[in-house]
């Protein structure tokens, strides 16, 4: 009787509405907000572009609190939680104006809050991308109250979603793991996605979901909404089921062990989070996030077509010198690629980086294995005709380090405590909270660049977490500001590294994936997808990285056979398949090649150069076949803008005795155009019966065709180019 009652009156108060409706629309959603004076924000819909709100009320709609905060209906999951200076822990926000603008390819949409009684202000802000269809929202929160305020909760962004059969999809994993794509229908109860980590938040717990609404999850349709935290530090999704109508999706920094204070007059923007949605399934999606992303700087330099790389990790490990690091940019300046990468090994003098156990803080070269440091390095890959990049861990410090033994107030640890290490038992985490450290971690980047104004890549690796919490530098009563004020420290660094260097190509690295985060890449141009360089685990990885990130954002490197990390012997053409649909490098020594694979690298290069890299970096995926179905099999292919040229890829990973044999169909094509078929990488002897052959993209997408992919690790690569 009494839920039949507050049905009705919500559906009232819902049809009333009109008067006041934002309309947030991206080209082809909307997210419909009502702001009424002296009401809460109201949010109603978000989904498929409406130029009629009015359809939205007349079909009723929800009804939800846009920006809910705790202290009214307190059974609800709540955005935001304060501590008023009195003590009260109450809110109660009314709207008390809204505004929009223009800015540049988006409109800006700003709602003004305020308490009822408090002078305690919010600005709740949402940008549509005019460019892709991402909705961003994030909120200040100003304490114009007489005395200091705690934030015991100021999460980002609210989402309802209408019950039905809705599904969530989210990444979980660990080192050389991460990113195992997890797909669950939303039940009652709560569903939580959280990030502990402290530095990197990627690595166990991606900071990324979709909600397929219609069912089971669809690679090409279904209504299908994502959302994605644009924060590098601890996290926290929550999905609330408990009414007949909603899932309400709370995302924001993790508040747990960390309220906030603020003084009188000071404010607190939260990071955004993006919403993205489309009737066009998890591709749909994530074509909008990258697009997002490449477009709007959400990914540094997104616009960029990214260089083939050879990095020395792999190859050499920490036995870097002279004379290796020289045959290395030989054996890549042979095989056409174009960046040489010196990793981890190069630094340190008093405590020299020969085992992962000292030297981290001090970059000083390490003159016995460089007699002429990092410039004759440079010069020799510029001889090369090769640019040059390094590696650096700038947020970390060893035990065994000059550094440490000149500042141990500087690692994060409080002061009564003793810091618990992790890689190689010494390492710690450097206390980004402190100014004096954020200059010394700038200045790692700046001495570098001062010394070799021709540096063009740093690989910056984060491989700890906080795991003893405390600072000397924080006060004792804000103690409880590291996690954030750690993240906002690495902000100002990279602020000002991007305001120097805008040209410096940076790979966001952290143990492998653990900072594939939208939180950093405004000031990355990649992320290294995983340690784990095998091909086949790698096929999963990337498929489940690319629900988020565009591809040239994925740094992807064919290594060595058998694979470092499993073991596994994979012929050089699947790895090469594998890697190619992302940054393509190699993290091997190219001298052991044989000469057949030398001269099958040569070709792969040269053809991803000319054919695979303009499409699969800047164009449009379309997942097809997922490896996470177990099949067997996995393909996807890459589109540019126009639809004319496209490359296909396809992969068998598993074989046995009368396996299921699928016909492949392609998707995202023009079903109009006629497309003729060319394989690329080619290996077997004889031409595919479908080689130059010409098709529609109706018949590719409806009926596809047979591939020949042969048995275990048998991969096809295919250029469409429109006629
Ligand atoms: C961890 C990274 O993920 C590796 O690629 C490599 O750079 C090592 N660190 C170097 O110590």
């Amino acid at each position: 009787m009494k839920k039949t009652f507050l049905f009705a009156l919500t559906l009232s108060m819902a049809l009333m509405a009109h008067a006041d409706d934002i309309t947030v629309s991206t080209p082809n959603t909307t997210l419909l907000l009502n702001a009424q004076t002296g009401q809460p924000l109201r949010v109603s819909y978000y989904g498929s572009r409406v130029t009629r709100p009015a359809e939205v009320y007349d079909a009723y709609s929800l009804w939800e609190e846009a920006y809910p905060a705790f202290g009214r209906g307190c059974l609800d999951i709540t955005a935001l939680s304060v501590k008023h200076f009195d003590g009260n822990m109450s809110t109660e926000l009314e709207v008390t104006g809204h505004e929009q603008t223009v800015d540049g390819n988006s409109h800006l949409f700003t709602i003004h809050m305020k308490d009822k009684v408090y002078d305690l202000n919010v600005d709740v802000c949402y940008r549509a991308w005019q460019n892709a269809d991402v909705i961003e929202t994030w909120q200040t929160i100003t304490n114009n109250e007489k005395k200091p305020i705690t934030l015991l909760q100021y999460a980002s962004g609210f989402m309802p979603m209408r019950r039905g059969n809705v599904w969530a999809s989210h990444m979980h994993g660990t080192w050389a793991g991460e990113a195992e794509l997890t797909e669950e229908p939303l039940n009652e109860g709560q569903l939580v996605v959280q990030a502990l980590n402290g530095t990197r938040n990627a690595f166990n717990n991606r900071g990324e979901m979709m909600f397929s609404l219609d069912g089971r999850p669809e690679e090409n349709r279904g209504r299908t909404i994502g959302a994605v935290i644009e924060w590098s530090g601890n996290y926290k999704f929550r999905v609330d089921t408990r009414s007949e109508s909603v899932h309400r999706l709370v995302v924001g920094i993790d508040e747990e062990h960390s309220a906030y204070h603020l003084a009188k007059g000071q404010s607190f923007t939260t990071p955004a989070v993006a919403f993205a949605y489309s009737t066009e399934g998890k591709g749909g999606v994530s074509r909008a996030y990258h697009r997002w992303a490449r477009l709007n700087g959400k990914v540094h330099n997104g616009q960029a077509l990214r260089k083939m790389l050879l990095n020395s990790w792999e190859g050499v490990y920490m036995n870097v010198n002279q004379q290796g690091m020289e045959e290395m940019m030989d054996g890549i300046k042979d095989l056409g690629g174009e960046l040489f990468v010196m990793d981890d090994g190069w630094f340190g003098t008093k405590y020299r980086r020969t085992e992962d156990d000292k030297a981290l803080g001090d970059w000083k070269t390490d003159t016995l294995k460089l007699p002429q440091g990092v410039p004759a390095l440079v010069k020799a890959a510029k001889d090369r005709g090769l640019k040059f990049g390094i590696w650096i861990e700038p947020e970390m410090c060893n035990n065994r380090s000059e550094l440490y033994d000149a500042h141990p107030e500087w690692v994060v640890c409080h002061p009564k405590r003793q810091p618990q290490t992790g890689r190689g038992g010494t390492q710690l985490v450097l206390d980004l909270s402190n100014p004096k450290v954020q200059d010394f971690v700038f200045g790692i980047v700046d001495g570098l660049m001062q010394e070799n104004p021709e540096l063009y890549y740093i690989k910056w690796d984060c491989n700890m977490d906080i795991n003893t919490f405390g600072s000397s530098y924080l006060t004792a009563d804000n103690q409880s500001h590291l996690y954030v004020d750690y993240q906002l420290g690495l902000r100002k660094v990279l602020e000002r590294i991007r305001a120097k260097y805008p040209d410096l190509v940076i790979q966001a690295c952290a143990s492998g994936g653990g900072r594939v985060s939208y939180g950093v890449m405004p000031y990355f141009d990649e992320f290294w997808v995983s340690d784990n360089t095998d091909a086949v685990q790698r096929l999963f990885l990337q498929w489940s990285s690319s629900h988020f990130y565009p591809a040239n954002a994925m740094a992807q490197h064919v290594s060595a056979s058998p694979n470092h990390q499993t073991g596994r012997v994979i012929p050089l053409k699947f790895r090469f398949d594998v890697a190619s649909t992302g940054r393509l490098g190699m993290e091997m020594q190219p001298k052991h090649f044989s000469p057949q694979e030398r001269e099958f690298a040569i070709k792969a290069i040269q053809t991803y150069k000319d054919v695979i890299r303009p499409i699969v970096q800047l164009g449009d995926l379309y997942r097809i076949l997922s490896p996470y179905d177990h099949t067997g099999y996995s393909s996807q292919v890459y589109i540019n803008e126009q639809k004319t040229e496209g490359v296909f890829f396809a992969y068998k990973y598993i074989h046995y005795i009368n396996m299921p044999k699928p016909r492949f169909h392609f998707a995202g094509l023009n079903p109009n155009a006629t497309y003729t078929l060319t394989e690329l990488n080619r290996q077997a002897q004889g031409r595919a019966h479908w080689e130059g052959k010409q098709f529609t993209g109706k018949f590719l997408m409806d009926d596809g065709i047979e591939l020949d992919l042969g048995g275990q690790y048998g991969s096809i690569v295919i250029s469409l180019r429109q006629q």
